[in-house]
């Protein structure tokens, strides 16, 4: 069965708490929340504060994707800000075990995340120190992107590493991802599906989230 995790990063900003309930309610476990410095990435979203709001709306579990440089720095205002999981690109720290530790340190889960070029073979070692992977399906900074099928060749990689540790680590993909790439997606070993635009465009989110289930080859 899959985790959806609505990526906020698509919401209307002028009613965040209206919104993430409404994902929540709709039947959304999860919710992304795109964190992006304009220096990791070419674009600015939003921080510790934003995240704080959005938790006093929601009971999902809050998965923070940090699209910023050496996030080790801002880990204990994540935390305190209700994060539940924490991403880190492995191409934004100098030392991503010493990263992955200090996020895990600091009580919540560990996730390591890739861009679509980034050769996935630079998971493997890092498989002891997280509890989630994800696989970037868009270059990141920017939502409404095309799901680039390419990046698949990364997810079956990291599904091929969880499976060999006998971990239970969840594969999340991020990006361009709807019902109607879902099954591709779920395919290749991914269990935790982000969606943007594709739940918070949709006319109806609860409809998209209940598409998203049902054309899932989990
Ligand atoms: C892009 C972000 C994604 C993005 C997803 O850098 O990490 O989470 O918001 O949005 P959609 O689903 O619209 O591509
Ligand atoms: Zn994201």
């Amino acid at each position: 069965m899959i985790k959806i995790s609505p990526s906020i990063l698509a919401c209307d900003f002028a009613d965040i708490g209206g919104e993430v309930s409404r994902v929540y309610d709709a039947g959304a476990q999860y919710l992304h929340l795109d964190v992006m410095d304009g220096a990791f990435v070419p674009n600015i979203s939003f921080g510790p504060a934003v995240i704080a709001a959005a938790r006093r709306h929601s009971k999902a579990v809050f998965d923070v994707h940090l699209m910023i440089n050496e996030p080790i720095r801002y880990i204990s205002e994540f935390v305190r800000a209700g994060a539940d999981i924490i991403t880190v690109h492995y191409e934004s720290c100098a030392d991503i075990v010493g990263t992955l530790k200090a996020v895990r340190a600091a009580g919540v889960k560990a996730g390591v995340t890739i861009k679509p070029k980034t050769d996935p073979a630079v998971l493997e070692p890092l498989i002891p120190y997280v509890d989630m992977i994800l696989i970037m399906t868009v270059e990141p900074g920017f939502g409404g992107q095309s799901f680039m099928p390419e990046t698949m060749a990364s997810v079956r990689a990291a599904r091929g590493y969880v499976t060999a540790s006998g971990r239970d680590i969840d594969i999340e993909v991020d990006g361009g991802i709807t019902p109607e790439n879902v099954g591709i997606v779920t395919q290749a070993g991914a269990n935790v599906i982000v969606a943007g635009s594709a739940i918070f465009k949709a006319a109806d989110a609860a409809q998209a989230i209940k598409a998203f289930f049902s054309n899932s080859a989990i």
